[in-house]
């Protein structure tokens, strides 16, 4: 049986939808900056690439060394090869500036390097997830770009995907066109397509979501789970299931296989902040990889693709998933406004 690569899928994608050259090239950089990653993370204790660097984020997060890493190798794989303006990611205060001495392109790309690093000690599943936008500045070649060119809206997507660090490495993609999965053939050293056609179920019995912080949440979100903890007898007359791995690449990774809602709301531990997520990094990736794959997403009021991003590091409540529950808990929200 022939089997397709990442190369031959990305030429036969472009030729067919007449996608540039350059985005081609972009995602092949990303997958092999995600090998990298894959192979490090796989060392572990092994590598010396376990536990903290004793720095913090501009979240305030406490950075890994695999934080750190991931970021770098990502920069580095990707800032001499021409395709990008620059670069943004959830490590970084500021944008990433592509050296003077490199070629600039015509794309901004935006990664979480490492999501999940509460698990990287535990050797449970982490991934990077990543989002690629069109410059709207192709005269800022000269000089510093600035951040205002990352704040589009999800929809203005042209790409989105994750490497999931698994049992299996998985590279899952879409260029606006349905969503494919891709499996690292270790031994090969390449991406090979094994999931075509990626698509969530609309409905689904299975739920994500941290309930240590219920009693932080919103009415709709706590009156929504109460719900489902209430299985056949309550109004939604049917047993839910319960899963949260804790990194996002996992459980987005499960939804998108056999469906499911996950759900990071905003919640009333850090009032100013509208959730956990980060919109850029995080919320706008995943959420155009669920809606290409027949699902949906929102903030709870408004599908998350469409919401004009303020500042870089932007935090975002997320409901996604299958489409029959996100429709559900967003009109929840609605309904409490009234
Ligand atoms: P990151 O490791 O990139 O900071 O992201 C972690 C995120 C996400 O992957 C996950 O869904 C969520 O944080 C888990 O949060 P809790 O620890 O609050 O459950
Ligand atoms: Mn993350
Ligand atoms: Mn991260």
């Amino acid at each position: 049986m022939s089997r397709t690569s990442l190369s031959r899928f990305l030429i036969e994608q472009t030729r067919a939808r007449q996608t540039p050259a350059e985005l081609r090239f972009l995602i092949e950089v990303v997958a092999r900056a995600c090998k990298m990653i894959s192979h490090q993370v796989a060392k572990g204790a092994l590598g010396g690439v376990l536990g903290s660097m004793g720095t913090e984020n501009v979240q305030g997060e406490v950075q890994k060394k695999l934080d750190i890493l991931s970021n770098e190798i990502l920069l580095e794989a990707n800032e001499w090869g021409g395709h990008l303006a620059a670069m943004a990611s959830e490590e970084m205060e500021k944008a990433y500036q592509i050296p003077g001495k490199y070629p600039k392109g015509s794309y901004l790309l935006v990664f979480d390097p490492l999501d999940g690093s509460s698990n990287i000690d535990v050797n449970v599943s982490v991934g990077t997830i990543f989002s690629v936008l069109r410059c709207p500045d192709k005269n800022a070649a000269g000089g510093d770009l600035s951040e205002d060119a990352f704040l589009q809206p999800g929809t203005e997507q042209a790409a989105a995907g994750y490497a999931i660090y698994g049992p299996q490495t998985m590279l899952v993609l879409t260029l606006g066109d349905g969503v494919y999965g891709f499996t690292l053939d270790s031994e090969m050293g390449s991406f090979v397509l094994t999931h075509e056609n990626m698509r969530i179920p609309e409905t689904t019995a299975e739920f994500a979501i941290n309930m240590s912080n219920m009693r932080h949440w919103e009415a709709p979100v706590k009156g929504y789970v109460d719900q489902m903890l209430a299985g056949e007898t309550g109004e939604l007359k049917k047993n839910y299931n319960m899963r949260w791995i804790a990194s996002m690449v996992a459980d987005v990774h499960r939804i998108l296989t056999r469906g499911g809602v996950f759900m990071y709301p905003r919640d009333a531990r850090e009032p100013e902040k509208p959730g956990k997520l980060r919109l850029l990094y995080e919320a706008n990736p995943m959420s155009f990889i669920v809606e290409q794959a027949g699902g949906a997403s929102t903030n709870g009021y408004q599908r998350i693709l469409e919401v004009q991003p303020q500042s870089l590091h932007e935090r975002i409540a997320v409901f996604l998933g299958s489409k029959e529950e996100v429709k559900r808990i967003t009109q929840y929200h609605i309904d409490a406004q009234k």
